[in-house]
């Protein structure tokens, strides 16, 4: 049989395609005065992933590596680590596919490390929280006592659709050059969702927004390298949104950008056509 038959038969099997060598940085702030890597032999079977093996050292091999996860799927982006040299989803990253017989793993960088494979996310969704990443409307009271949704039509959502995939996993951020040599730039997660909330048309927040991103430490620090979209698991294209978000602000600043009025409510009462939602199953308790 030729070669690459033989090869394309034991991709397909169940049994173990391959053994591959895991080179896990490891560092314990209690212990060790700074970090070393250790490595484990980790059978490989097909359609494992990266946060396969490192499970299968914790629950084989080392129960003292340390890593973060919680899906498994690619959604709660709590997984990401620097795979091969490059900001990763452990948990989207199939081993095979990385085509290497020896793969390094280490946290994040552009954050402190807590141990082993454990990035210190705390300024990272700081920087988050502070361009207000949700719907600001100039009525407050409406807004804590809300009696229906806001109008937006399918174009009007086209504006922030892709940049509304984002799951805060900070791969982008990791990735980012600026971040790295400016530990205050905001970085492109964060100047991301400021502009997917400043082109919501149900948003009335974009002045208190600019005052944030305006800055010298903020989306003018872009150099436009594109390291932050190309690492994103979700093609979310922080360079893209962080570019528009500078032109809304120039528009802005000459005076030419107009003030939005958030889109309306739609009456409570049921329009034709759509159902009455049900009952509540749980009446929640004050
Ligand atoms: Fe949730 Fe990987 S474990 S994104």
């Amino acid at each position: 049989m030729a070669q690459k038959e033989i090869q394309i038969k034991e991709v397909l099997s169940d049994e173990i395609v391959k053994k591959v060598k895991f080179k896990v940085k490891k560092f314990d702030p209690e212990k060790d005065d700074k970090p070393y890597y250790a490595e484990y032999d980790v059978p490989v079977w097909r359609g494992m992933t990266v946060l396969d093996g490192l499970l299968y050292v914790k629950e084989d091999l080392d129960g003292t590596v340390n890593f973060r996860y919680s899906c498994r799927m690619g959604i709660c982006g709590s997984c990401g680590m620097f795979i091969n040299g490059k900001p990763r989803m452990a948990c989207m990253t199939q081993i095979l596919e990385l085509g290497t017989d020896v793969i390094e793993i280490a946290p994040l960088p552009n954050l402190d490390n807590i141990r082993d494979l454990v990035p210190d996310s705390t300024p990272f969704f700081e920087k988050h929280r502070k361009v207000k990443p949700y719907l600001i409307r100039q009525d407050v009271k409406e807004q804590e006592n809300p009696i229906g949704e806001y109008y937006q039509t399918p174009e009007e959502h086209e504006y922030y659709s892709q940049f509304s995939f984002c799951i805060k996993c900070s791969l982008c951020y990791a990735a980012c050059p600026t971040a790295a040599s400016d530990p205050e730039y905001l970085g492109p997660q964060a100047l991301a969702q400021a502009y997917r909330y400043s082109v919501d048309t149900r948003d009335e927040g974009f002045e208190e927004r600019v005052m944030v991103v305006d800055d010298p430490h903020g989306c003018w620090r872009c150099h436009y390298a594109g390291a932050c979209s190309e690492v994103c698991p979700k093609g979310v294209d922080p360079a893209k949104a962080i570019q528009l978000l500078k032109g809304l602000i120039l528009k802005y600043r000459l005076g030419l950008k107009k003030k939005r009025k958030g889109a309306g409510v739609i009456p409570a009462h049921p329009r034709p056509g759509v159902k009455k939602a049900p009952k509540r199953t749980v009446v929640q308790e004050d």
